[in-house]
């Protein structure tokens, strides 16, 4: 039988100029009265986490602060993190500052001391256990400083597992933030890859939660085995749609002047439209990619990021292979990549298959991204390795609008070493 009901969540949100003063108002409103605070040495280095801790402790909350958060979190340093979070603890409350690293490090935190075990017990099988939360988490503040992951919104943290060489995470309700505090005029000082990057990382979860396998498509499920992404929908496709309008609106002149006041605030609203769609309906195919991607980079060092180690950021890797997944999707709903198209190049005359190809490559080389896998340090001789990592995401290939083979990922990797 066919699925006939689709589902809904958001946390509660508080978005503009300012709204990262009141912070302190708002945790007293949960009854805090000893808060950590998660955030990462560069967002530190900004001075932004010591302000908003200082304006806490204006209303009577004590903040311990940790920015020890690692970009890209992986199972070593979120295991740091919880350690620290257990010696200083007990909290009553969690406040995150930063992009989705800082976030999803506070996620963790957030489980693992409030709930029994180790990280492996929560992390999704087969890496881990996958077992849900059995105790309730504390209140977690997410106030983004980037406009990317949509980490403020959505139930999952996602960490790379060194041993295993595998990106994956811890996927439940429990996780989804109690408030978003979404202030622009903290993410002004984002460097222009990072704003090029997470950007990017925007526009694939809209072009991914609105291409996503409808949700009525999927066998009908019992109530117990509802999980947030339930394809795309009539509520997700709203906030999608809008995403990519403000996206195209914005994201070069975000890139190209960080100082546009106008253009920030787009890209934060096209951040939170995002996260609020695809927190609900799902990704799919450039998601399942990007984590052998990220999970196997040797030598790319980007600039903006931290130099200590070889990385490609989460949103460079998602983008990395979508021009060609959505070549691959094209047939499965032809009327939504069209319109996707439209809605992110309204320069361009209305198309066919390669047009929403063409106006994502057109964004990712206007932003400077590289061009294709072959400029991040990948090869042909690669794609067996980055095939066989992204298989190991069924959980995002089964949003997927149509079935996907071995044989096309391997093709989609293999025409994405160079888009241009
Ligand atoms: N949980 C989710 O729903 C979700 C979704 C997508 C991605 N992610 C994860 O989020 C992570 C990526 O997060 P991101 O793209 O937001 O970037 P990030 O948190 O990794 O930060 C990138 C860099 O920018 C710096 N930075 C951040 N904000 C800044 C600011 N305002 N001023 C100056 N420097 C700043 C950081 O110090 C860091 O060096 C990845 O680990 C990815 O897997 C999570
Ligand atoms: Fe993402």
């Amino acid at each position: 039988m066919s699925e006939t009901v689709f589902t809904y969540a958001a946390p509660a949100l508080k978005f503009g100029s300012g709204a990262s003063a009141e912070i302190g108002h708002d945790l007293a409103v949960f009854g805090a009265r000893r808060t950590l605070l998660v955030t990462d040495a560069g967002v530190a280095a900004t001075g932004v986490p010591a302000r908003i801790a200082e304006e806490i402790g204006r209303s009577g909350i004590e903040v311990v602060l940790f920015d020890g958060a690692r970009v890209e979190p992986t199972d070593e340093s979120m295991l740091e993190a919880i350690a620290f979070a257990r010696d200083a603890g007990p909290f009553d409350a969690v406040v995150a500052v930063g992009g989705g690293s800082a976030i999803d490090t506070a996620k963790a935190v957030n489980l693992l001391t409030t709930n029994p075990g180790d990280l492996f017990d929560y992390l999704n099988a087969p890496v881990g256990k996958g077992l849900a939360p059995t105790q309730p988490l504390l209140p977690l503040v997410a106030v983004p400083t980037t406009t990317g992951t949509g980490s403020e919104s959505t139930t999952i943290c996602v960490l790379d597992v060194l041993s295993l060489q595998v990106k994956t995470g811890i996927s439940h309700p429990a996780l989804r933030p109690r408030l978003a505090v979404v202030d622009p005029t903290l993410t002004m000082t984002q460097p222009a890859m990072v704003t090029a990057a997470s950007g990017l990382d925007i526009l694939c979860h809209a072009l991914e939660s609105y291409t996503a396998k409808w949700f009525g498509d999927f066998e009908a499920k019992a109530p117990e085995q509802r999980v947030p992404y339930c394809g795309s929908n009539p509520i997700a496709d709203m906030w999608s749609e809008k995403a990519l309008t403000l996206l195209a609106g914005s994201f070069r002149e975000a890139v190209r002047d960080g100082g546009d006041v106008r253009a920030r605030e787009q890209m934060a609203l096209a951040a939170t439209f995002a996260g609020l769609g695809f927190g609900n309906a799902g990704v799919h195919i450039p998601h399942a990619n990007a984590y052998p991607i990220a999970g196997r980079v040797r030598e790319y060092r980007p600039d903006g990021y931290p130099q200590d180690a070889a990385i490609v950021p989460h949103g460079m890797a998602v983008s990395l292979t979508a021009p060609e997944a959505f070549r691959f999707t094209f047939d499965a709903a032809p009327e939504r990549h069209l319109r996707a198209a439209q809605l992110l190049a309204p320069d361009l005359p209305a198309g066919d298959a390669d047009a929403l190809p063409a106006a994502i490559a057109r964004l990712m080389r206007d932003v400077g991204i590289p061009n294709g896998l072959a400029a991040v340090g990948f090869g042909e001789g690669d794609v067996d390795d980055l095939v066989e990592g992204a298989l190991k995401q069924q959980r995002l290939l089964a949003t997927a609008p149509k079935a996907v083979t071995d044989e096309d990922l391997a093709a989609i990797f293999g025409a994405s070493l160079e888009h241009w």
